[in-house]
Protein backbone atom coordinates (compact mmCIF):
# COMPACT_ATOMS: atom_id res chain seq x y z
CA UNK A 1 0.00 0.00 0.00
CA UNK A 2 1.07 3.60 -0.73
CA UNK A 3 2.27 5.34 2.02
CA UNK A 4 0.96 8.75 3.13
CA UNK A 5 3.91 10.82 2.04
CA UNK A 6 3.32 9.28 -1.10
CA UNK A 7 -0.21 10.14 -1.76
CA UNK A 8 1.04 13.69 -0.51
CA UNK A 9 3.66 13.63 -2.94
CA UNK A 10 1.33 12.88 -5.51
CA UNK A 11 -1.74 15.16 -4.82
CA UNK A 12 1.33 18.20 -5.08
CA UNK A 13 1.07 17.31 -8.46
CA UNK A 14 -2.09 18.46 -8.38
CA UNK A 15 -2.35 22.60 -9.45
CA UNK A 16 -5.07 25.13 -8.59
CA UNK A 17 -5.16 26.88 -11.56
CA UNK A 18 -6.33 30.06 -10.56
CA UNK A 19 -4.07 30.41 -7.78
CA UNK A 20 -0.82 28.59 -9.80
CA UNK A 21 -0.08 26.63 -6.63
CA UNK A 22 -0.71 23.17 -5.75
CA UNK A 23 -3.38 21.95 -3.55
CA UNK A 24 -0.78 20.76 -0.71
CA UNK A 25 1.15 23.74 -0.76
CA UNK A 26 -2.10 25.49 -0.28
CA UNK A 27 -3.09 23.88 2.52
CA UNK A 28 -6.20 22.45 1.19
CA UNK A 29 -5.52 18.44 1.81
CA UNK A 30 -6.28 17.21 5.21
CA UNK A 31 -7.42 14.62 7.24
CA UNK A 32 -5.65 11.95 5.37
CA UNK A 33 -6.55 8.62 6.59
CA UNK A 34 -5.17 5.29 4.74
CA UNK A 35 -7.07 1.79 5.43
CA UNK A 36 -6.77 -1.17 4.01
CA UNK A 37 -6.45 0.37 0.32
CA UNK A 38 -9.34 2.89 1.06
CA UNK A 39 -8.11 6.93 1.03
CA UNK A 40 -10.22 9.51 2.52
CA UNK A 41 -8.95 12.84 2.79
CA UNK A 42 -10.46 16.54 3.06
CA UNK A 43 -10.10 19.13 0.64
CA UNK A 44 -10.34 22.99 1.77
CA UNK A 45 -11.79 25.22 -0.82
CA UNK A 46 -11.08 28.55 -0.56
CA UNK A 47 -14.71 29.36 -0.76
CA UNK A 48 -17.56 26.51 -0.25
CA UNK A 49 -19.01 28.18 -3.88
CA UNK A 50 -15.45 27.81 -5.54
CA UNK A 51 -15.88 27.40 -9.16
CA UNK A 52 -13.37 25.26 -9.65
CA UNK A 53 -14.87 22.74 -6.90
CA UNK A 54 -15.53 19.66 -9.27
CA UNK A 55 -12.58 19.97 -10.94
CA UNK A 56 -9.83 19.86 -8.04
CA UNK A 57 -11.79 17.17 -6.32
CA UNK A 58 -11.91 14.78 -9.62
CA UNK A 59 -8.23 15.67 -10.00
CA UNK A 60 -7.03 15.29 -6.76
CA UNK A 61 -9.17 11.89 -6.72
CA UNK A 62 -8.17 10.73 -9.56
CA UNK A 63 -4.62 11.19 -8.96
CA UNK A 64 -5.12 9.15 -5.63
CA UNK A 65 -6.54 6.41 -7.24
CA UNK A 66 -3.59 5.57 -9.82
CA UNK A 67 -1.54 5.11 -7.00
CA UNK A 68 -0.63 1.02 -6.36
CA UNK A 69 -2.79 -0.56 -3.74
CA UNK A 70 -5.42 1.60 -3.53
CA UNK A 71 -8.65 0.29 -3.97
CA UNK A 72 -11.06 3.58 -3.35
CA UNK A 73 -10.63 7.29 -2.74
CA UNK A 74 -13.10 9.34 -1.21
CA UNK A 75 -12.53 13.44 -1.58
CA UNK A 76 -14.96 15.14 1.36
CA UNK A 77 -15.29 18.82 0.37
CA UNK A 78 -14.26 21.38 2.88
CA UNK A 79 -13.69 25.24 3.28
CA UNK A 80 -10.72 27.09 4.28
CA UNK A 81 -11.50 29.63 7.30
CA UNK A 82 -11.36 33.15 6.91
CA UNK A 83 -7.94 33.59 7.75
CA UNK A 84 -6.41 31.02 5.71
CA UNK A 85 -8.12 32.68 2.81
CA UNK A 86 -6.29 36.02 3.68
CA UNK A 87 -3.17 34.10 3.80
CA UNK A 88 -3.67 32.27 0.37
CA UNK A 89 -4.44 35.40 -1.52
CA UNK A 90 -1.70 37.29 0.33
CA UNK A 91 -4.16 40.30 2.02
CA UNK A 92 -2.67 41.42 4.98
CA UNK A 93 -4.33 40.49 7.76
CA UNK A 94 -3.51 43.71 9.15
CA UNK A 95 -6.36 45.92 7.48
CA UNK A 96 -7.33 48.25 10.12
CA UNK A 97 -10.27 47.23 12.05
CA UNK A 98 -14.07 48.84 11.87
CA UNK A 99 -13.53 51.08 14.96
CA UNK A 100 -10.31 52.56 13.59
CA UNK A 101 -11.70 53.60 10.19
CA UNK A 102 -12.88 57.21 11.80
CA UNK A 103 -13.55 58.80 8.16
CA UNK A 104 -15.64 56.30 6.53
CA UNK A 105 -18.82 56.04 8.53
CA UNK A 106 -20.56 53.33 6.38
CA UNK A 107 -19.51 50.94 3.52
CA UNK A 108 -22.08 49.27 1.81
CA UNK A 109 -21.69 46.94 -0.76
CA UNK A 110 -24.14 46.62 -3.90
CA UNK A 111 -24.26 43.30 -5.25
CA UNK A 112 -25.76 40.51 -7.37
CA UNK A 113 -25.38 37.03 -8.28
CA UNK A 114 -26.04 37.61 -11.91
CA UNK A 115 -24.44 39.66 -14.33
CA UNK A 116 -26.43 42.60 -16.20
CA UNK A 117 -28.90 43.29 -13.63
CA UNK A 118 -28.40 46.61 -12.68
CA UNK A 119 -25.91 46.59 -10.31
CA UNK A 120 -24.04 49.97 -11.41
CA UNK A 121 -26.81 51.75 -12.42
CA UNK A 122 -28.32 51.12 -8.90
CA UNK A 123 -24.60 52.03 -6.96
CA UNK A 124 -24.77 55.13 -8.95
CA UNK A 125 -28.39 56.13 -8.50
CA UNK A 126 -28.15 55.22 -4.40
CA UNK A 127 -24.83 57.69 -5.05
CA UNK A 128 -26.60 60.33 -6.89
CA UNK A 129 -29.83 60.49 -4.12
CA UNK A 130 -27.52 60.47 -1.35
CA UNK A 131 -25.37 63.28 -2.39
CA UNK A 132 -29.12 64.99 -3.28
CA UNK A 133 -30.10 64.22 0.05
CA UNK A 134 -26.60 66.12 1.76
CA UNK A 135 -24.45 63.26 2.30
CA UNK A 136 -21.01 63.09 1.38
CA UNK A 137 -20.49 60.21 -1.06
CA UNK A 138 -17.97 57.73 -2.89
CA UNK A 139 -18.05 54.66 -4.30
CA UNK A 140 -15.07 52.54 -4.65
CA UNK A 141 -15.58 50.52 -8.03
CA UNK A 142 -14.71 46.70 -7.19
CA UNK A 143 -15.44 45.24 -10.14
CA UNK A 144 -11.47 45.48 -11.88
CA UNK A 145 -12.04 43.77 -14.91
CA UNK A 146 -15.43 45.27 -16.01
CA UNK A 147 -15.31 48.83 -14.36
CA UNK A 148 -18.53 50.75 -15.30
CA UNK A 149 -18.74 53.48 -12.67
CA UNK A 150 -16.28 56.70 -14.59
CA UNK A 151 -18.65 55.70 -17.71
CA UNK A 152 -21.55 56.27 -16.04
CA UNK A 153 -20.62 59.75 -14.60
CA UNK A 154 -18.52 61.17 -17.24
CA UNK A 155 -15.74 60.56 -14.95
CA UNK A 156 -11.72 60.58 -16.33
CA UNK A 157 -8.18 59.96 -15.14
CA UNK A 158 -5.86 60.67 -14.20
CA UNK A 159 -5.76 60.05 -10.11
CA UNK A 160 -3.03 62.34 -8.65
CA UNK A 161 -0.90 61.22 -5.25
CA UNK A 162 -1.46 63.10 -1.88
CA UNK A 163 1.75 63.85 -0.09
CA UNK A 164 1.15 61.07 2.12
CA UNK A 165 1.33 58.70 -1.44
CA UNK A 166 -2.68 57.80 -1.42
CA UNK A 167 -4.56 58.07 -4.28
CA UNK A 168 -6.71 60.77 -4.93
CA UNK A 169 -10.26 59.72 -5.79
CA UNK A 170 -11.66 61.80 -9.14
CA UNK A 171 -14.94 63.81 -7.67
CA UNK A 172 -17.94 64.05 -9.95
CA UNK A 173 -19.55 67.32 -11.75
CA UNK A 174 -21.57 67.20 -8.52
CA UNK A 175 -18.59 66.40 -5.91
CA UNK A 176 -19.08 62.37 -5.42
CA UNK A 177 -15.70 60.40 -4.92
CA UNK A 178 -14.99 57.96 -7.65
CA UNK A 179 -12.00 55.02 -7.43
CA UNK A 180 -11.85 52.69 -10.49
CA UNK A 181 -9.42 50.84 -12.06
CA UNK A 182 -10.60 52.75 -15.06
CA UNK A 183 -8.94 55.74 -13.71
CA UNK A 184 -5.73 54.38 -13.35
CA UNK A 185 -5.30 53.21 -16.91
CA UNK A 186 -3.32 55.20 -19.61
CA UNK A 187 -6.13 53.75 -22.28
CA UNK A 188 -9.68 53.24 -20.74
CA UNK A 189 -10.44 51.03 -23.48
CA UNK A 190 -7.12 48.62 -22.37
CA UNK A 191 -8.48 45.36 -20.70
CA UNK A 192 -7.42 44.10 -17.15
CA UNK A 193 -6.48 40.79 -17.84
CA UNK A 194 -5.47 39.56 -14.27
CA UNK A 195 -5.74 36.23 -11.90
CA UNK A 196 -7.90 36.16 -8.57
CA UNK A 197 -4.99 37.29 -6.45
CA UNK A 198 -4.42 40.31 -7.98
CA UNK A 199 -7.45 41.52 -8.43
CA UNK A 200 -8.13 40.64 -4.67
CA UNK A 201 -5.31 43.07 -4.29
CA UNK A 202 -5.83 46.04 -6.38
CA UNK A 203 -9.42 46.09 -4.35
CA UNK A 204 -7.75 46.02 -0.85
CA UNK A 205 -5.56 48.77 -1.98
CA UNK A 206 -8.64 50.81 -3.07
CA UNK A 207 -9.43 50.66 0.40
CA UNK A 208 -6.88 51.32 2.34
CA UNK A 209 -4.38 53.55 0.00
CA UNK A 210 -7.50 55.76 -1.23
CA UNK A 211 -7.29 58.85 0.66
CA UNK A 212 -11.35 58.74 0.62
CA UNK A 213 -11.78 61.81 2.83
CA UNK A 214 -14.75 62.36 5.55
CA UNK A 215 -17.68 60.02 3.93
CA UNK A 216 -21.03 58.90 5.30
CA UNK A 217 -21.19 56.60 2.46
CA UNK A 218 -18.96 54.36 0.88
CA UNK A 219 -20.73 52.04 -1.91
CA UNK A 220 -18.70 49.50 -3.31
CA UNK A 221 -20.01 48.35 -6.76
CA UNK A 222 -19.17 44.71 -6.67
CA UNK A 223 -18.43 42.48 -10.07
CA UNK A 224 -21.53 39.95 -11.11
CA UNK A 225 -21.51 36.67 -9.37
CA UNK A 226 -19.43 35.04 -6.19
CA UNK A 227 -16.12 35.44 -7.13
CA UNK A 228 -13.13 36.03 -5.58
CA UNK A 229 -13.32 39.79 -5.55
CA UNK A 230 -16.96 39.65 -3.76
CA UNK A 231 -15.36 37.41 -1.13
CA UNK A 232 -12.46 40.10 -0.70
CA UNK A 233 -14.99 42.80 -0.29
CA UNK A 234 -16.98 41.09 2.25
CA UNK A 235 -14.23 39.82 4.17
CA UNK A 236 -11.92 42.16 3.98
CA UNK A 237 -13.42 45.49 3.90
CA UNK A 238 -15.71 46.68 6.95
CA UNK A 239 -18.84 46.34 4.98
CA UNK A 240 -21.67 47.20 7.07
CA UNK A 241 -24.31 45.86 4.61
CA UNK A 242 -25.45 44.94 1.63
CA UNK A 243 -27.58 46.05 -0.78
CA UNK A 244 -29.02 43.27 -3.36
CA UNK A 245 -30.17 44.12 -6.79
CA UNK A 246 -32.40 41.47 -8.77
CA UNK A 247 -34.74 41.36 -11.77
CA UNK A 248 -37.86 39.88 -12.53
CA UNK A 249 -36.47 36.99 -13.98
CA UNK A 250 -37.29 33.38 -12.01
CA UNK A 251 -33.08 32.83 -13.03
CA UNK A 252 -32.27 35.59 -12.09
CA UNK A 253 -34.41 35.13 -8.69
CA UNK A 254 -32.63 31.86 -8.50
CA UNK A 255 -28.90 33.11 -8.87
CA UNK A 256 -29.64 35.93 -6.15
CA UNK A 257 -30.29 33.51 -3.99
CA UNK A 258 -26.81 31.99 -4.15
CA UNK A 259 -25.69 35.57 -3.58
CA UNK A 260 -27.32 35.71 -0.93
CA UNK A 261 -26.48 32.21 0.86
CA UNK A 262 -22.63 33.63 0.21
CA UNK A 263 -23.31 37.04 1.60
CA UNK A 264 -24.94 34.68 4.79
CA UNK A 265 -21.87 32.45 4.72
CA UNK A 266 -19.77 35.37 5.28
CA UNK A 267 -22.29 37.10 8.19
CA UNK A 268 -22.23 39.91 5.84
CA UNK A 269 -26.33 41.54 6.71
CA UNK A 270 -28.42 42.50 3.69
CA UNK A 271 -30.06 45.44 3.97
CA UNK A 272 -32.49 45.30 1.19
CA UNK A 273 -33.19 44.45 -2.07
CA UNK A 274 -33.59 46.49 -5.19
CA UNK A 275 -35.64 44.71 -8.44
CA UNK A 276 -34.74 46.62 -11.20
CA UNK A 277 -35.99 46.26 -14.92
CA UNK A 278 -39.87 45.41 -13.46
CA UNK A 279 -41.44 47.04 -16.29
CA UNK A 280 -41.43 49.22 -19.13
CA UNK A 281 -44.26 51.39 -19.97
CA UNK A 282 -44.06 52.45 -23.90
CA UNK A 283 -43.72 56.56 -23.56
CA UNK A 284 -46.20 57.21 -27.24
CA UNK A 285 -49.16 54.55 -25.54
CA UNK A 286 -48.66 54.97 -21.72
CA UNK A 287 -49.06 50.43 -22.07
CA UNK A 288 -46.74 48.71 -19.71
CA UNK A 289 -45.15 45.72 -20.58
CA UNK A 290 -43.43 43.29 -18.20
CA UNK A 291 -40.46 42.57 -20.18
CA UNK A 292 -38.98 39.83 -17.90
CA UNK A 293 -42.08 38.22 -17.02
CA UNK A 294 -44.25 38.20 -13.87
CA UNK A 295 -41.91 39.10 -10.34
CA UNK A 296 -40.27 36.65 -8.19
CA UNK A 297 -39.23 39.14 -5.71
CA UNK A 298 -41.15 37.85 -2.67
CA UNK A 299 -38.94 34.92 -3.76
CA UNK A 300 -35.83 37.05 -2.98
CA UNK A 301 -37.00 38.29 0.42
CA UNK A 302 -38.18 35.66 1.75
CA UNK A 303 -34.83 33.69 1.21
CA UNK A 304 -32.58 36.53 2.73
CA UNK A 305 -34.91 38.21 5.30
CA UNK A 306 -33.95 41.63 3.64
CA UNK A 307 -36.98 44.15 2.98
CA UNK A 308 -37.42 45.31 -0.60
CA UNK A 309 -36.12 48.95 -1.00
CA UNK A 310 -37.17 49.85 -4.28
CA UNK A 311 -38.54 48.66 -7.73
CA UNK A 312 -36.94 50.67 -10.88
CA UNK A 313 -38.56 50.42 -14.07
CA UNK A 314 -36.83 50.03 -17.63
CA UNK A 315 -36.30 53.44 -18.59
CA UNK A 316 -34.67 54.38 -22.14
CA UNK A 317 -34.27 58.07 -20.71
CA UNK A 318 -32.47 56.08 -18.01
CA UNK A 319 -30.09 54.37 -19.99
CA UNK A 320 -29.57 56.80 -22.65
CA UNK A 321 -28.27 59.74 -19.77
CA UNK A 322 -26.23 56.65 -18.26
CA UNK A 323 -24.34 56.07 -21.50
CA UNK A 324 -23.79 59.85 -21.94
CA UNK A 325 -21.74 60.11 -18.68
CA UNK A 326 -25.00 61.89 -16.99
CA UNK A 327 -26.35 59.78 -14.42
CA UNK A 328 -26.23 62.76 -12.38
CA UNK A 329 -28.85 64.19 -14.86
CA UNK A 330 -31.26 61.09 -14.15
CA UNK A 331 -34.74 62.90 -12.72
CA UNK A 332 -36.69 59.65 -11.60
CA UNK A 333 -38.61 59.64 -8.55
CA UNK A 334 -37.09 56.40 -7.80
CA UNK A 335 -33.52 58.10 -6.89
CA UNK A 336 -34.54 59.82 -3.77
CA UNK A 337 -37.24 56.39 -3.27
CA UNK A 338 -33.38 54.28 -2.98
CA UNK A 339 -31.39 56.94 -0.89
CA UNK A 340 -34.64 57.09 1.28
CA UNK A 341 -34.79 53.70 1.81
CA UNK A 342 -30.79 53.20 2.58
CA UNK A 343 -31.01 56.05 5.22
CA UNK A 344 -33.96 54.78 6.88
CA UNK A 345 -31.92 51.15 7.42
CA UNK A 346 -28.42 52.72 7.74
CA UNK A 347 -28.47 56.25 8.94
CA UNK A 348 -25.27 58.37 9.69
CA UNK A 349 -25.02 61.99 10.98
CA UNK A 350 -24.75 64.23 7.75
CA UNK A 351 -21.22 65.46 7.23
CA UNK A 352 -21.19 69.35 6.67
CA UNK A 353 -18.14 70.16 4.81
CA UNK A 354 -16.35 73.28 4.81
CA UNK A 355 -15.85 74.67 1.85
N1 LIG B 1 -33.77 50.35 -15.02
C1 LIG B 1 -33.02 50.53 -16.11
N2 LIG B 1 -33.47 51.27 -17.13
C2 LIG B 1 -32.72 51.43 -18.24
N3 LIG B 1 -31.51 50.89 -18.42
C3 LIG B 1 -31.02 50.13 -17.45
C4 LIG B 1 -31.73 49.91 -16.24
N4 LIG B 1 -30.98 49.12 -15.45
C5 LIG B 1 -29.85 48.88 -16.12
N5 LIG B 1 -29.86 49.47 -17.32
C6 LIG B 1 -28.81 49.41 -18.34
O1 LIG B 1 -28.47 48.05 -18.51
C7 LIG B 1 -27.08 47.89 -18.66
C8 LIG B 1 -26.53 46.99 -17.56
O2 LIG B 1 -26.65 47.64 -16.30
P1 LIG B 1 -25.43 47.65 -15.29
O3 LIG B 1 -24.13 47.85 -15.97
O4 LIG B 1 -25.80 48.58 -14.19
O5 LIG B 1 -25.53 46.14 -14.77
P2 LIG B 1 -24.52 45.35 -13.83
O6 LIG B 1 -25.35 44.40 -13.02
O7 LIG B 1 -23.66 46.29 -13.09
O8 LIG B 1 -23.67 44.58 -14.89
P3 LIG B 1 -22.30 43.77 -14.67
O9 LIG B 1 -22.74 42.48 -14.08
O10 LIG B 1 -21.71 43.66 -16.02
O11 LIG B 1 -21.47 44.58 -13.69
C9 LIG B 1 -26.49 49.30 -18.61
O12 LIG B 1 -26.32 49.75 -19.92
C10 LIG B 1 -27.55 50.11 -17.89
O13 LIG B 1 -27.52 51.47 -18.25
MG1 LIG C 1 -21.54 46.43 -13.04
Amino acid sequence: MTTQTEIMETLAQVMDPELHRNIVDLGMVRDLETNNGTVRFTLALTVPECPLRDQLLTEAQTAVSTLPGVESVHVTPGSMTPEERRAVFGISSQLPPKSTRKQVKKVIAVMSGKGGVGKSLVTGLLAVGLKQAGYQVGILDADITGPSIPKLFGAHGPVTEAEDGRLRPIRSRTGIKLMSVNLLLEDETQAVIWRGPLISQMITQFWQEVDWGTLDYLLVDLPPGTSDAVLTVLQSLPVDGIVMVTTPQALAAMVVGKAVKMAQTVNAPILGIVENMVSFVAPDTGKRYDIFGPSHISQVTTISGAPLLARLPLKSQVAALCDRGAIEAVEEPEVEVLAKGLIWHVPVARTTMIP
